[in-house]
């Protein structure tokens, strides 16, 4: 269906360049790319429309009066290609599809391992940061979310061409790891998280929140853990020793929990080894211009001439600051893998920070500061309130999971389905998954959300459970069929059958899905991919109701509608994929 696409801008640019010789008109035509295409807002005004106001200035013509002179220089190379007919509808010039060769190329292009594959990206590289957690507690439900964004779209833009490369860039410095330290020294008698029973991530962050604890006893400890951040700096051996062993705890917990969810990275780099770069480029710049020492001797940058203030980048001591290191990670990033584009998964509170960023970048010269990208991502509440990042209630993302796997056995259970989908715990679980990364995924990154976990977990509407339901029915048509179930295996695959309206619907929408890869890795919102599946999802539950695969009278028909059930658990499963929901044979 893209290939036909792509073909009918071709032939329509082609007939808008004969037109124009005909009528003398000698300005640029469009090109064939830029020729903007439809969906008719109705199936029977067609399978494509093309609107021509844009063009009624260009040839001096009415839109309608355009639309029927184009029509009739299409059809012969339409026809001649197996790409339909056209037709004038009103300032519409609207398009057919040959049926019976969609469906054949289709099902081709669906049983090919590319299935799904466009090249709209080949050829770039595209390095993702995201997750980037502190290393003093356990992920939240903020986490979640970030993961699930940067992980699905380094799928998307791989599967549209690009190489990627996903970076996670923890804090594991700094005074707040300082505290979870010194509550452990206070507290911790040297056990660890094994003789507590806690993964390491949860055991550490334990001791975080006890630094609380301590300073109330102890009215110095905020002092201390000053004092512990300078012996960091200065490499103290003992210091050093207990930070790493408790940064060791925290990944392996949080690496669990990675590997629990599907999200990998292909490199990890810590800001204790990062945070002295962008230095030197600060001093460079100083001697640029590009910065300028105030009287106490720290160097800022006046960002005021666009409106983004004036900001500090070495301190009086000569110390960085957080914008210093990015500086120069963005920078070193570049030398070791030239980016095309590097995205930054980060909370929409950074806002400023990105700004400011990519700015001082781009007057420090370095052209590709324009390839930059700060991907912001808004909070995520519960019903129950504001969920908070510190202190407080926070929603920690094991025992989120934990819950929701144990909500959807219970539902498993309460349907009776524990003999259809065998493991309930397995299964349970990722359902659990593909419930929460759906949700998480099916609203705009910008746009700050609210997870409702029952609702996630819905069986029935816009949910990940119900496109893993529907994934799990195609299965089990194939299954049949492989257990020697139905009429299938004596008729004979034909696409022409499947040239009927209620065929049609389906064979349009399972072929949309490079389109919705396209259009996902473009705008980069894994929302489009969401939208997708759920539409296929939905297309699919009317026509198995309505038409009848293995059991149909007609052998030939069953064996085509099950070359097309074979398509649609393709496309299921790969759109799956893409965003982070685990796909079910049987549910
Ligand atoms: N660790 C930071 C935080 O928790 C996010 C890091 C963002 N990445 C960056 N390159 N500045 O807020």
């Amino acid at each position: 269906m893209v290939q036909s696409k792509k073909a009918w801008k071709r032939i329509i640019a082609d007939a808008m360049a004969a037109y124009a010789r005909e009528k003398g008109i000698e300005a640029a035509m469009p090109a064939a790319e830029h020729i903007v295409a439809e969906r008719p807002p109705r199936p029977d005004l067609g399978d494509l429309g093309f609107p021509m106001f844009p063009y009624a200035k260009l040839f001096r013509t009415a839109p309608a009066q355009l639309a029927g002179a184009l029509a009739s220089k299409v059809q012969s190379p339409a026809r001649a290609g197996r790409l339909g007919e056209a037709s004038a509808e009103g300032p519409y010039l609207n398009v057919r599809l040959d049926r019976a060769a969609e469906v054949a190329s289709l099902l081709a292009a669906a049983s090919a391992e590319s299935w799904g594959r466009v090249d709209s990206l080949a050829g770039k590289k595209v390095m993702i940061e995201f997750s980037s957690p502190n290393t003093n507690k356990p992920l939240h439900l903020g986490h979640l979310r970030n993961d699930v964004i940067g992980e699905s779209l380094a799928r998307t833009m791989a599967a549209a061409g690009a190489s990627l490369r996903k970076i996670n860039h923890p804090n594991d410095r700094g005074v707040h790891i300082c505290k979870s330290m010194l509550a452990y020294m206070a507290y911790g008698e040297g056990r660890t998280p094994k003789d507590e029973g806690l993964k390491g991530d949860h055991f550490v962050g334990k001791y975080y929140v006890l630094f609380n604890t301590l300073k109330a006893e102890r009215p110095s400890a905020e002092e201390e853990a000053q004092e512990l951040l300078r012996k960091w700096e200065a490499g103290d051996a003992d210091v050093l020793e207990l930070w790493g062993r408790m940064k060791t705890w925290v990944l392996e917990g949080i690496r669990a929990t990675y590997r629990r969810t599907g999200i990998d990275f292909d490199l990890y780099d810590f800001e204790s080894e990062t945070y002295q770069l962008g230095k030197d480029e600060v001093v460079k710049g100083l001697e640029r211009g590009v910065f300028y020492r105030e009287e106490d001797g720290s160097v800022w940058a006046n960002l005021e001439d666009i409106g983004l203030d004036r900001k500090v980048f070495l301190r009086k001591d000569g110390t960085s600051l957080y914008i210093t290191q990015d500086i120069g990670t963005a920078i070193s990033r570049h030398g070791n893998w030239p980016y095309d584009r590097l995205i930054y998964v980060v909370g929409n509170e950074q806002q400023y920070h990105f700004k400011v960023l990519f700015e001082t970048l781009k007057r420090l010269g370095f052209e590709w500061a324009s390839d930059l990208h700060h991907l912001a991502y808004g909070m995520v509440n519960l019903p129950s309130g504001r969920m908070k990042t510190r202190e407080g209630t926070v929603v920690d993302a094991d025992d989120l999971i934990d819950e929701l796997a144990l909500l959807a056995a219970k539902e498993i259970e309460e349907k009776g389905r524990e003999d259809a989908v065998g493991d309930v715990d397995a299964v349970a679980e990722k359902v659990a998954l593909g419930a929460l990364h759906y949700y998480l995924l099916q609203t705009s990154p910008v746009k700050d959300m609210l997870y409702d976990p029952e609702q996630s977990l819905s069986f029935t509407g816009d949910t990940g459970p119900y496109i893993q339901y529907m994934g799990a029915r195609a299965s089990s048509i194939l299954r049949k069929h492989e257990a020697g179930e139905g009429r299938a295996h004596a008729g004979a695959a034909d696409p022409a059958l499947l040239s009927g309206d209620a065929d049609w619907e389906l064979v349009k929408r399972v072929a949309a899905f490079p389109e919705a890869i396209e259009g996902a890795a473009l705008s980069m919102e894994p929302s489009v991919l969401a939208n997708y599946l759920h539409d296929l999802a939905a297309d699919f539950a009317t026509w198995y109701r309505d038409n009848p695969v293995l059991t149909n009278a007609d052998a030939d028909l069953a064996a085509t509608r099950l070359e097309l059930v074979r398509a649609t658990k393709r496309s299921f499963e790969r759109a799956a994929y893409l965003l982070c929901v685990p796909f079910l044979e049987s549910m």
